[in-house]
């Protein structure tokens, strides 16, 4: 399973923060929000991840990020002229892709809690698979409805009268044959490629999947001032009340098992002396060292 970070687009609702630098580059808490979703990539086991971003931001991100190395990971980074859709991301990354199966997360959402999006990675075989997320604003995002039995039966992108509560969040799983459906799509009214046909497709041919997230399972999107504001704050909240880090890559890496304890320590002594070095020094080497 390859991984791609999509991590462009205008950020037009966050200006002016995002004058300077992009969205995902912005602080949720106490990381760059781009932490949340690869972190989220690094715990379902993906090593291979592009990163797509604009020609400006690009730089900045291998800035933050470099080659991988450091969390034992290979990325690969790839511009997106404009903001074209989202699923323009599976042409970008075509030859990165290759013939693998392919997860494609939102660099702006962050999940938090369980296990199901590892399962989905692990148990995945064909087709697609997508999640449904209780929401009390449907009409913001792309809308599944389900029949009586629980089987999705319609997506529809930004409904005016949506027929459910479960938006779609940005995490998409798909077999090899998102790359020849996206280059089957027209581009929508607002001139996008648009992920929800991708998924409509998928549903025509009867193989796409929609798990309902869990209710204590965390979606958070954070493209408004409001939802960057609360985001930050659910993220101080459970990190204060149980001395965890939510988001913290190096952490996840050391579990996933792609840095030793050796290297994680290395990376961690070239940090300056902050909270977050503290939080690896204290709840992850020391705790491996105790339990080794
Ligand atoms: P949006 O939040 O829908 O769009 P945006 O980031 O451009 O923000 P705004 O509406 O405020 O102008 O995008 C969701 C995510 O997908 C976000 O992380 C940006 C990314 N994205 C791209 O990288 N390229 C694209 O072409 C689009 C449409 C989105």
């Amino acid at each position: 399973m390859k991984g791609i970070i999509l991590a462009g687009g205008a950020g037009s609702r966050l200006y002016p923060l995002t004058l300077v630098a992009s969205k995902q580059l912005q602080p949720v808490y106490d990381k760059p929000m781009i932490y949340y979703p690869l972190t989220t990539l690094i715990e379902g086991g993906i090593r291979d991840i592009c990163i797509i971003s604009t020609p400006q931001d690009l730089p900045r991100f291998r800035q933050l990020l470099g080659d991988g190395s450091r969390f034992g990971l290979k990325f690969d980074y790839r511009e997106q002229a404009k903001p074209e859709g989202i699923a323009q991301a599976f042409l970008i990354a075509e030859s990165f892709i290759g013939s693998d199966h392919v997860t494609l997360i939102l660099g702006d959402n962050i999940f938090y809690g369980g296990d199901t999006f590892q399962k989905a990675f692990s148990e995945f075989k064909s087709g697609a698979a997508v999640f449904g997320y209780h929401v009390h604003d449907p009409e913001r995002y792309g809308v599944v409805a389900f029949d009586t039995s629980g089987k999705a039966v319609s997506i529809e992108e930004k409904p005016k009268s949506p027929k459910s509560n479960y938006a779609v969040p940005g995490l998409y799983i798909y077999d090899n044959a998102v790359v020849s459906i996206v280059k089957n799509l027209k581009p929508s009214a607002r001139g996008e490629l648009e992920i929800t046909a991708v998924n409509v497709e998928y549903l025509r041919r009867g193989t796409l999947r929609v798990q309902r997230l869990a209710r204590g399972f965390a979606w958070l999107d954070a493209g408004t001032s409001s939802s960057l504001h609360e985001a930050s704050a659910y993220v101080q909240t459970i990190e204060k009340r149980a001395g965890i880090k939510i988001g913290c890559p190096e952490e996840a890496a050391f579990h996933a098992g792609f840095v030793s304890l050796a290297q994680l320590q290395q990376i961690v002594e070239e940090m300056p002396h902050c909270e977050y070095r503290a939080f690896l020094e204290t709840e992850v080497v020391a705790e491996a060292k105790r339990l080794h």
